[in-house]
């Protein structure tokens, strides 16, 4: 058979890990394709050192690539939202198949990309858009097909997980190991998008999306950072038997569904809490299997390129296939995706870990106990810590049984107003993920 014609857009650290990987397993994947995925042609604005591209056409401009009539499927792997949204909605106007590791496209512009793919009969596959090289979207999409998802919960940016993983293990800087992180190739352009959040909430409306078959929307989900994050609360909360993770959460409740990116308390025991570096992990919840844990790299040239690759063997297998009869873009079909609310954040459930700046007076801790217990907030532990030298201050360290976020916000807002509290209360939610 024919090989399969592909061009690559983006000849970057993906862009090159993909060129790469296909070169060298050729062998291996035309076998197990069915026939050869070859590339035709390249976009790039600078060539790539690493990948030794021979005679194969190199061009600056990515419409040439999407209008090339040789060319089956588009590799896009330019990312940001622009130029990369015209050429993918280019690919798909002249009939070609997209791959692509961009998730920041996705989730925004998704809905309109998979309606217009539909239309044209093609595929768009974005598996590397989530957590790098775990193939946790063909997990969720076909290998858990049988369940009702309950919840889903990962560590789903290598970037924000290697500073954690530094700063705890290692005690080294916040803005040390961010710059350690970028020469490696694991940041976003803008280190912001991994650091506040927008990474990993562009990955959690993915996963939610075809967790519970509804629309993306990244617009409705909550974004928490990691960057005001102190090392007293993550010796307290070592302490307290947790570690703290930056936490991908979406949870489907009655009421709607909850969307919900944070730094997040785990118990220590737990896998998840032990996942380290830039490796990701993910847990998915679902009513027939229970609990499920995918786990590695998330970031990196060669382990979101393998992702990559898996879709071009995907597509190239299923060229010949009756586009109504393929797997959906979001899991569920198109006509079945379902209304139900994503949660404002207030509305959200959690337990929550509160440190309280007070001071060293009698009765501090009877004033905090009536606050919560006035609002329905259960305590489940309590620790404090005896009085700074330097300003006497006592830091009340305690963590809530689950609650509506609303009941803490007020609850903070009263504590707050205490003349013997000092300082913001800092709030982290907690989740057993059990
Ligand atoms: N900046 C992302 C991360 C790259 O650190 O996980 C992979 O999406």
């Amino acid at each position: 058979m024919k090989p399969v014609k592909v061009g690559i857009c983006g000849l970057g650290t993906v862009g090159g890990g993909t060129f790469n990987v296909l070169k060298r397993n050729a062998e291996e994947i035309a076998r197990r394709a069915g026939r050869g995925i070859e590339v035709a042609q390249i976009a790039t604005r600078q060539p790539n050192p690493k990948c030794d591209t021979g005679s194969i056409s190199i061009t600056d401009d990515v419409f040439a690539v999407a209008n090339n009539p040789e060319i089956d499927i588009i590799v896009e792997l330019i990312g940001g939202y622009t130029l990369a949204l015209e050429l993918v909605l280019k690919a798909i106007e002249n009939g070609k198949h997209v791959v692509t590791a961009n998730k920041a496209l996705i989730a925004v512009h998704g809905n309109e990309i998979f309606a217009r793919a539909r239309e044209q009969g093609v595929i768009v596959a974005f598996e590397a858009s989530v957590a790098g090289g775990i193939p946790v979207i063909k997990a969720i999409r076909e290998g858990l097909a049988a369940n009702r998802i309950n919840w889903l919960a990962g560590i789903i940016n290598g970037t924000g997980n290697f500073i954690l993983t530094e700063m705890r293990e290692k005690g080294r800087a916040f803005e040390d190991v961010l710059k350690e992180a970028q020469a490696l190739g694991y940041a976003e352009a803008d280190p912001t998008f991994d650091v506040e959040g927008i990474d990993a909430a562009h990955k959690l409306t993915i996963l939610a999306s075809i967790a519970f078959g509804i629309p993306l929307q990244f617009d409705k989900a909550y974004t928490e950072g990691i960057s005001r994050l102190t090392t007293a609360d993550v010796n307290y909360a070592e302490a307290l038997g947790y570690r703290i993770k930056h936490l991908g959460v979406a949870r489907r409740t009655d009421a709607g569904i909850e969307l919900r990116v944070h730094p997040t308390l785990i118990p220590a025991d737990r896998l998840i809490a032990n996942v380290n570096g830039v490796m990701n992990a993910v847990m998915v919840n679902g009513d027939a299997v229970g609990s499920t844990l995918y786990y590695g790299a998330g970031a990196g040239m060669e382990p979101t390129a393998s992702a990559v690759v898996a879709d071009l063997v995907d597509v190239a297998r299923a060229l010949t296939t009756d586009p109504n009869n393929r797997v959906p873009h979001l899991a569920f079909q198109p006509d079945s995706l379902s209304a139900h609310p994503i949660l404002p954040v207030t509305a959200c459930e959690s337990a929550y870990y509160l440190r309280i700046q007070a001071k060293d007076h009698p009765g501090v801790l009877a004033q905090v106990a009536t606050i919560l217990s006035e609002r329905g907030i259960n305590i489940e532990s309590i620790m404090q810590k005896e009085a700074e030298v330097h300003d006497g201050l006592v830091p009340v360290i305690l963590v809530t049984h689950r609650v509506v976020e609303q009941r803490i916000d007020e609850a903070i807002s009263a504590l707050e107003t205490l003349d013997d509290v000092v300082d913001k209360v800092v709030r982290i939610r907690v989740e057993q993920l059990n």
